[in-house]
């Protein structure tokens, strides 16, 4: 019950302050929220998303080179695509990367300030799979026992592309890449700055617990994550063509299932920038 349809908005014309600030309330009450046949462009999806608050810097995070993009600044390529509207090929490195995005994740969790609002955008629905699924970060916590909560509330892990990729088995990247990838610090246990709530801030990006050994800090992480994707706390997304869903990365992990790469699946994302770190960051030695 962290789902809702949104009706009687078009996301293609400016929203009213109104309907702005009930968006964000139903964003705050349920965290995705689920708006059907907006046949938006990206300068209307971009603009959309800033009623929300400023789009994301989306650099650092991917390894595609900006003369291989396929979509302009402030749009988050989430397709299986190619710069020339085809499937990338089987081996391209770019496709590999964003199989990452078939883990759970919460976005841009590797960013010292990570995101608020995802938007995506279903421009072309592949016809075997690609389902997204949801996972309510907030009743994942309500529902650990009184010593967990204890145990966890005031960790702090690290995030970085290098530990979901690294899962993957990729594990080569240039010294640029490295630079790029370095590790942020982000609290387990948040509180959402609208409501107060608690919730676990898991993402396959998470990799290592400060002052706790590797072994440890992954094992707890993974039952953590295991924990919190139980069928009792996922919305699964069956993906219709224009489909708008939006969700607050501040309460929810997600994950996109496999499909059949051989034909298009044309999803675009804009990204609302968040406000404030989840905790202090040390600067690298
Ligand atoms: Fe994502």
């Amino acid at each position: 019950m962290f789902v809702g349809e949104v009706s009687g908005v078009d996301v293609t014309r400016p929203l009213s302050r109104e309907e702005v600030a009930a968006i964000e309330a139903g964003m705050d009450r349920y965290a995705v929220l689920v708006l059907r046949d907006q046949k938006v462009t990206d300068e209307q999806q971009m603009a959309f998303s800033l009623h929300f608050g400023a789009l994301e810097d989306a650099r650092g995070g991917n390894i595609t080179k900006p003369e291989d993009k396929r979509l302009q600044v402030g749009m988050n390529d989430v397709s299986n695509l190619g710069g020339d509207g085809q499937p990338l090929d089987r081996d391209a490195r770019q496709r590999l990367f964003n199989l990452g995005n078939m883990l759970w994740h919460s976005d841009s969790s590797f960013r010292a300030i990570p995101a608020k609002y995802s938007v995506l955008s279903a421009r072309v629905v592949n016809r075997t799979g690609g389902n997204t699924e949801f996972a309510d970060m907030r009743a994942a916590y309500e529902a650990l026992d009184a010593d967990s909560r204890a145990q966890i509330e005031d960790l702090v892990c690290e995030h970085s592309l290098m530990y979901s990729r690294g899962a993957l088995g990729m594990l080569d990247y240039s010294e640029e890449e490295r630079a790029m990838f370095r590790p942020v610090r982000q609290r387990l246990v948040r509180t959402h700055p609208a409501t107060g709530r608690k919730s676990l801030y898991l993402s396959s990006h998470a990799g290592a617990i400060v002052g706790m050994p590797m072994p440890e800090a992954r094992i707890l992480l993974r039952d953590l994550t295991e924990h919190a994707t139980q069928p009792r706390f996922v919305y699964v997304h069956t993906w219709r063509a224009w489909d708008l869903v939006m969700w607050d990365n501040r309460q929810m992990m997600h994950r996109v299932r496999r499909y059949d790469e051989s034909q298009p699946r044309d999803m675009r994302r804009t990204t609302v920038a968040g406000d404030a770190p989840t905790t202090a960051q040390v600067e690298a030695a």
